[in-house]
């Protein structure tokens, strides 16, 4: 009976350091090549952003993907069958270590500001009646309701995704309840391509300012606004 007790020690003793090292590893040498090293994405493999995204999306997400509930179909999602198979060869605790990592990544707001075409006016009402609650008035998700937050990614992602949505492409599969909220809003509510690129054109207009190169980052700080 003796060394139960000290292997249990050892593993006890093991672990967090494992926890710590696994997420920013496993980012540099699995995420990053798709993801780019700050998780900023990369429009070359539709990747999206991923910075700054919410430990529990993360994790959500990629247990969809890795249990097959979203880029199940090579044909009608490309992308998503991508990010599938690096998700079934993760384990869960690695799962958990890289969504650790993924959240501790600072925002990286998109380049691109703006969707050709889109009536941003318009894009806004429909933010304000049928997005907003769900997603909170500044689309910084919410945790409560499943739904991420909208700002950081790229207009190009999010249009990829209200279509996947409305086509049943995500958010269709068996088990995957939040995802079918988000086929029922985009079905009901996003009648058309035109009134798809107005909602994104105006998420994209929440996002911070992009960081340009030769930004002061250690500067003082913009006084806040009425002060
Ligand atoms: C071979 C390229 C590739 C690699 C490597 C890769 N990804 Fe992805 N990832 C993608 C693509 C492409 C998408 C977009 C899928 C879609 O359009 O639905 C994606 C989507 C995601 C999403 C969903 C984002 C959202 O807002 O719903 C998360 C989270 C994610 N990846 C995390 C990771 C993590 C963590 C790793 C490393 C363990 C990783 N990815 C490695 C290509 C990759
Ligand atoms: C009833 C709540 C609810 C409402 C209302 C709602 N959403 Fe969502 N949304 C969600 C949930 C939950 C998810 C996450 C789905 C998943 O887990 O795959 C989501 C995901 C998304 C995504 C994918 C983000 C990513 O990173 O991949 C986009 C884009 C999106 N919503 C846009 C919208 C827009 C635009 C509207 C308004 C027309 C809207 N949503 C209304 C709950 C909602």
């Amino acid at each position: 009976m003796r060394p139960i007790p000290l292997i249990l020690t050892v593993a006890a003793l093991a672990l967090p350091i494992v926890a710590d090292e696994a997420g920013p590893l496993l980012f540099k040498n699995v995420c990053a090549q798709c993801h780019g090293e700050k998780g900023e994405g990369k429009l070359e493999v539709k990747s999206p952003s991923i910075a700054n995204e919410p430990v529990w999306y993360v994790t959500t997400q990629l247990s969809n993907f890795h249990d097959g509930k979203r880029g199940s179909d090579t044909a009608v999602d490309p992308q998503g069958a991508m990010m599938a198979a690096i998700a079934k060869s993760l384990k869960p605790e690695q799962i958990k270590a890289v969504a650790q990592y993924v959240e501790s990544l600072p925002l990286v707001p998109p380049k691109e500001r703006e969707i050709a075409g889109a009536d941003v006016q318009r894009g806004q009402e429909l933010f304000y009646e049928r997005c907003m609650e769900c997603h909170r008035y500044n689309a910084s998700g919410e945790m409560a309701f499943g739904s991420p937050p909208l700002v950081g990614r790229q207009g190009w992602y999010l249009l990829d995704q209200l279509t996947k949505f409305k086509k049943l492409h995500r958010g269709a599969a068996k088990g995957d309840e939040k995802g079918a909220k988000m086929v029922q809003m985009a079905t009901l509510f996003i009648e058309d391509e035109q009134a798809m690129k107005n909602v994104v054109g105006y998420i994209l207009t929440l996002n911070p300012a992009p960081v340009q190169a030769g930004d002061d980052l250690f500067g003082a700080p913009a006084p806040a606004a009425g002060k």
